[in-house]
């Protein structure tokens, strides 16, 4: 049984028994696959044990927490905007995390921290937006990344790092930098050491991904004031309640092995992402990136082709029931829903108005996030009678605790798919056939093959119309 501060996974109507045979699996489909989970289990277990899954151990590392919260004060007070500068899970993360938490604060309290924003790509327009919002001398940048050589958070370092030295000179510029990358190896760490510029590592084995609790995260929250105390501590009690060995009893075992099965014998090719709540927005993107990366692989372990993953979709309720759900409900039959709910219905209350209208007299008194419930139940009803496989995920409220428990559910629940696969859910080959090509066309040495493959596929004038 969960208690009342639990993320919660309901998956009653994933099954049969509610969406039909065919539509889901049977408990007894479910049991079949207990002692394959059951190994997985023990497993990830002896994995961790030898400190070879560093993203479980995050949670743990309390002491990692306190430099970087004595570090963010400093930053906090003294300066008026924070501006990341990474891609991938070096830029979704605090990006998730300052949406979620901080976003949608009051504005008073807004005013009481500082600004903030992602360079996350290197369109020029965002870059010169940016300059104009901000005083150059009053923003931190930090720069994340794992590897530190990701061609695009470069590029956005030295556009931004030449406007600090054009302000604050070359000799003071770096207080206005903080770095976070791997501790040993990469330009950046390099750049760090050589001019003393603040740095936070990235634990060794830990990709960018699975870094939302590491310095990656935790650095830029606790610049917004975010608890990440809370945050950490949210993510050790889900981490302990996905740790029991009874599949029935663990969250991200049995999210894991439902999602494998739709995926793999239900052809639910498709999982779409439902938040009931638009701070939501950005964790749904954020988990995009975990879901899709991690899972979306052409070989298995033993280099079979597999073509395994499931493509992610970003939908928000009640906004898309007015625009996707139709398709969802009468479509390919290809997809199954995610929903995000919190069971915390306080806020602003609808009040009376023409109450000779029944359409608007059955709103009073309602507050908007019943009304938003009562939008997700009734969007659930319709998939569960069309027999469209649904699963929700309820959260206490939305804090830093319910979010480290969300952080880590999604990132357990990705690895346990990634072995019911038999796929490194850790790796992205196929991206980094992408930066082969783009280190190529900067004409980088050592990847002239790939600018000539490029240059040897012309396309045809004819074909372009
Ligand atoms: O999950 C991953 O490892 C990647 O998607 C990275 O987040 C992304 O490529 C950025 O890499 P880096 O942090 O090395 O700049």
């Amino acid at each position: 049984m969960s208690s009342h501060t639990d993320v919660t996974v309901d998956y009653n109507y994933l099954l049969a028994k509610q969406i039909g045979k065919g539509n889901g699996p049977t408990l007894e489909e479910i049991e079949a696959l207990f002692p394959h989970v059951t190994q997985i289990l023990k497993a990830l277990e002896d994995l961790r044990r030898l400190g070879q899954l560093s993203f479980r151990e995050l949670p743990y590392l309390e002491e990692m927490a306190e430099p970087i919260m004595e570090a963010a004060a400093h930053y906090r007070s003294h300066y008026e905007d924070i501006v990341v500068l990474g891609i991938g899970g070096s830029g979704l993360g605090p990006r998730c995390l300052h949406e979620a938490l901080c976003y949608y604060r009051p504005i008073a309290d807004q005013q009481t921290h500082p600004r903030f924003s992602v360079i996350d790509n290197v369109d020029p327009i965002v870059w010169q937006q940016l300059l104009e919002k901000v005083q150059i001398k009053k923003t931190l940048f930090i720069v994340i990344s794992k590897s530190g050589r990701t061609v695009e958070t470069l590029a956005a370092f030295s556009f931004f790092r030449d406007r600090l030295i054009r302000h604050l000179g070359q000799n003071s510029y770096q207080k206005n930098l903080v770095i976070i990358t791997d501790p040993e190896t990469g330009p950046l760490c390099e750049i760090a050491q050589k001019e003393k510029i603040v740095r936070f590592p990235i634990p060794p084995g830990l990709g960018g991904r699975y870094s939302v609790l590491s310095a990656v995260g935790l650095f830029p929250a606790a610049c917004l004031g975010i608890d990440i105390a809370a945050l950490l501590s949210g993510a050790r009690q889900m981490d302990k309640r996905c740790q029991e060995t009874d599949p029935w009893n663990n969250p991200a075992a049995m999210s894991g092995l439902l999602h494998y099965l739709m995926a793999t014998q239900y052809k639910k090719t498709i999982r779409i992402l439902m938040p009931y709540s638009e701070p939501l927005d950005t964790y749904t993107e954020w988990f995009c990136q975990l879901w899709g990366e991690s899972l979306g692989k052409r070989y298995n372990l033993q280099g079979e082709e597999i073509a395994a993953g499931q493509t992610p979709v970003r939908t928000m309720g009640a906004t898309d029931q007015h625009s996707q759900l139709q398709l969802y409900l009468e479509g390919p039959r290809d997809k199954m829903i995610t929903f995000f709910t919190l069971r915390d219905g306080n806020g602003e209350m609808i009040p009376p108005s023409y109450q000779e209208y029944d359409d608007l007299n059955v709103l009073t008194g309602k507050t908007a996030q019943e009304l938003l419930a009562i939008e997700y139940r009734a969007t659930e009803q319709a998939l569960r009678k069309t027999g469209i496989p649904s699963l929700t995920i309820t959260l206490p409220q939305l804090d830093a605790a319910s979010l480290g428990q969300l952080f880590q559910l999604a990132e357990i629940e990705t690895v346990m798919a990634g072995e019911l696969y038999n796929i490194n859910p850790f790796d992205q080959p196929a991206v980094e056939s992408i930066k082969k090509y783009i280190r190529g066309l900067l004409g980088m040495k050592g990847f002239e093959e790939f600018k000539k493959e490029i240059e040897s596929s012309p396309k045809n004038e004819r074909y372009i119309i």
